[in-house]
């Protein structure tokens, strides 16, 4: 067994990596797409400013995190976790956040580099802190 890799905060876009697993299969594989899919924004950001396809995966990692917070909430309520309620208003709270910064994205009032960055910071603080809680509610 060797030492567990430490994530690195300072990253833009992290590379998957044992750190940035929770310990729950399922919700790992997903959090590992869901940073795919950033990262595809982000590759045809630089690729074309311009792009229509910005816009089109945008709407697919919504309709990912969608699907994804689904599958989450059903695998709380499985377990009896019992902050489900909570948890879940955290998810309500980040689809609206990213509505809210899409729609300034559209208004042309933000770049798409502040997307990129809520949505990597989203991923480090709900995903390292909060779906955290979940695993260690399974193991304790
Ligand atoms: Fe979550």
């Amino acid at each position: 067994m060797g030492q567990k890799t430490i994530y690195d905060y300072n990253q833009k876009i992290p590379e998957w990596n044992e750190s940035l697993e929770i310990g729950l299969d399922s919700i790992d594989r997903e959090h590992r797409f869901f940073l795919d899919l950033i990262r595809e924004i982000e590759v045809e950001a630089l690729r074309d400013r311009e792009s229509e396809f910005i816009q089109l995966h945008i709407d697919e990692l919504i309709l990912y995190a969608r699907f994804h917070f689904f599958s989450e909430e059903i695998y709380m309520k499985k377990i009896k976790y019992p902050d489900l309620d909570k948890h879940r208003e955290l998810h309500l709270q980040l689809i609206g956040k990213l509505s809210d910064q899409v729609t300034r994205f559209q208004m042309k009032e933000i770049h798409i580099e502040s997307i990129v960055e809520f949505l990597v910071n989203w991923f480090k603080y709900h995903t390292l802190v909060e779906d955290v809680k979940i695993a260690r509610f399974i193991s304790s």
